[in-house]
């Protein structure tokens, strides 16, 4: 029997394993060891993993017990020191941003699989914990900017006259960008967008937007999906148009981000100046830098009338369903994972080799 456990967080990050996901898992080979209360702060309760068949015990027994462990927050010292070397540890490490845990994970020879390190093919999708994530944060995005707009989304005519509708900008019409959007469009404004993925035109199109395109833009074609790093003159055009852009928008969201580097930098702080007061800029790339000069990753700013808010984790505040859907990522990752048994892992499969941190 393979046992699989969780953690309780002290941050609202997604776990990795609800109660309603257990019933998919083989009961005959896997059990699972659930730390009391680990998902009071996503809203699950213990009784629900009890009706689910899943073992309550405490942190240390979690640690102690199992052959799996998922995460999605780092480890303390003093849970490595009761974890055996030889448990493997699946979930989200933070590989580019919190270094030091994954150099401590290789130094203990720790098995460890980072999800966001997943290669972006299509047999990896169904574990694509990024993209999942991003769909919530780019609906987040919108509610949260409109939520702090000083005006209003829609166009209403009424009899003291009419209010215009606002007009987005969204900077990055990835995943998160698209779901950005759909949700300003429900909601009435008028959306522009831009990316450098010239792909994506159809995309934005299909869903109501306009999209803003720079001259010279190197293709993406080559690149597995991922976005290129742009010659100088190109960027200075395009800092040139985004600009304009920026200046007459209501709301910008922002979620450009190259993985493993700093995130580009998009709007400057002069352009912000010059922005209309009560505009708000929603940075989803905060954590690597922001796509704001001004972002200050996890806080919300006020310059020149303009609301900065930095969060590149606002998926976590649907924390929910953002669980629900890590829960489905985890469950598609580990059933590939161990196909062929705990001791008999494929490190040369692509998925395999490409999330593993640390040496075989
Ligand atoms: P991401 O989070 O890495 O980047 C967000 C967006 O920012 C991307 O569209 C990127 O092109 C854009 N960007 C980067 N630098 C920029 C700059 N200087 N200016 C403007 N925009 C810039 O990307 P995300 O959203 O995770 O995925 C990008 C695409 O990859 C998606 O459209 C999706 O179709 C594909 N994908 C495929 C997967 C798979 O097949 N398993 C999994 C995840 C994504």
């Amino acid at each position: 029997m393979i046992q699989i456990g969780i953690l309780k967080s002290s941050n609202k990050t997604p776990l990795g394993v609800t109660p309603n996901i257990l019933k998919k898992w083989p009961a005959d080979t896997i059990s699972f060891l659930i730390e009391k209360q680990a998902g009071l702060l996503a809203h699950f309760s213990d009784d629900q993993y009890l009706t689910e068949g899943a073992n309550l015990v405490s942190r240390t027994e979690v640690l102690e017990q199992v052959n799996l462990l998922v995460i999605s927050d780092a480890l303390t010292d003093q849970d490595l020191e009761i974890l055996p070397i030889d448990t493997l540890i699946v979930g989200l490490l933070n590989p580019h941003n919190n270094k030091d845990f994954t150099a401590k994970l290789k130094k203990r020879n720790q098995k460890a699989f980072a999800l966001e390190m997943l290669p972006r093919t299509s047999i990896a999708q169904s574990m694509d914990v990024l993209s999942a994530m991003a769909s919530l944060a780019g609906y987040k995005s919108v509610i949260l900017a409109a939520n702090h707009f000083a005006g209003y989304f829609p166009m209403l005519t009424t009899a003291a006259g009419t209010v215009p509708p606002a007009k987005v900008l969204i900077l990055g019409a990835g995943v998160a960008g698209l779901q950005a959007i759909a949700t300003a469009k429900r909601l009435g404004a008028v959306v522009e967008a831009f990316d450098v993925r010239k792909v994506v035109k159809e995309e934005v199109e299909s869903l109501g937007a306009k999209f803003i395109m720079v001259e010279g833009m190197q293709s993406d074609s080559d690149t597995g999906g991922y976005a290129v790093v742009q010659k100088e003159e190109v960027l200075a055009a395009q800092r040139e148009l985004i600009h304009q852009k920026v200046v007459k928008a209501d709301i910008v969201v922002t979620t450009a981000s190259i993985p493993g580097k700093a995130a580009p930098k998009l709007i400057e702080g002069a352009t912000v100046e010059v922005m209309k007061p009560g505009a708000v800029i929603i940075d989803l790339a905060a954590a690597s830098g922001g796509n704001c000069e001004l972002t200050k990753n996890g806080g919300v700013l006020n310059h020149s009338g303009v609301t900065i808010i930095g969060d590149s984790q606002l998926a976590y505040s649907i924390t929910q369903e953002a669980s629900k859907l890590f829960s489905v990522n985890i469950y598609n990752f580990i059933t590939h994972l161990l196909k062929a048994g705990l001791n008999t892992i494929d490190f040369e499969d692509e998925i395999v080799k490409s999330t593993f941190i640390g040496k075989i």
